[in-house]
């Protein structure tokens, strides 16, 4: 089976020496893709900047922006049957980009931030994607709703959310800890490396 998987923060560059992201690793989408290319599938890796090493047989594109990221999506996707969205993708990103280095002035800075586009959230509409697809949820309270929401408003076959307020599991940490919200039902996924969660979510694709 053909399978793209998005992992890692992005970078949305502010001007030539400084940019926004956040505080993900990558585990998790690094594991996935070691674990689909150990049960036999083609794997497309379309990273952001992480310090970890890309599985051995994983095909992988390296990206920085959201929006560069969203651009190799839209054009590898309908030739894959499932997909998983790990990637902790800006949700902002600067109004413009200071081709110069932006210089100190005054007591005070105020940097403007427009909406970057949802990449797991076009997948269906505007990509025509009809495989299986999996979202990630980063949630603080009410995981299990909120995780629901998010599964209708995508379109998604299956949410994995996790609590980020939980600094033992989730964002770079070697454990994860989800609920797996489908269509019909909820499963809790108990607290184990993120591997064993990989190789659970690539278990349920088949051959
Ligand atoms: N995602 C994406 N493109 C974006 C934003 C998010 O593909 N521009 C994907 C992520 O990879 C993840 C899921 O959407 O699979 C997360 O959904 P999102 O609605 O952003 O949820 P949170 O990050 O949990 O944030 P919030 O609750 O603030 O919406």
């Amino acid at each position: 089976m053909k399978i793209l998987i998005t992992a890692g923060p992005t970078r949305e560059a502010i001007d030539p020496v400084r940019f926004l992201t956040n505080r993900s690793s990558g585990k998790m989408g690094y594991a996935i893709a070691d674990a689909a290319v150990h049960a036999g599938h083609q794997v497309l890796l379309v990273s952001g900047p992480t310090s970890l090493d890309v599985p051995a047989g994983v095909d992988f594109i390296p990206v920085e922006s959201a929006a560069e990221m969203y651009e190799v999506v839209a054009r590898y996707l309908p030739k894959m049957s499932a997909a998983f969205f790990t990637a902790a993708v800006a949700d902002f990103t600067p109004a413009g980009f200071s081709s110069q280095k932006i210089k100190k002035s005054g007591e005070k800075m105020i940097l403007e931030l427009i909406k970057t586009r949802d990449i797991l959230g076009s997948a269906r509409q505007m990509m025509g994607f009809g495989g299986f697809l999996v979202g990630f949820a980063a949630e603080t309270e009410n995981l299990e709703a909120n995780a629901r929401m998010k599964l209708e408003a995508k379109g998604c076959d299956l949410i994995v959310a996790n609590d980020v307020s939980r600094s033992d599991i989730g964002f770079d940490s070697e454990e994860n800890e989800a609920f797996l919200v489908f269509k019909d039902r909820t499963e809790l996924f108990k607290k184990a490396p993120k591997h064993d969660l990989a190789m659970h979510l690539v278990s349920m694709l088949g051959e």
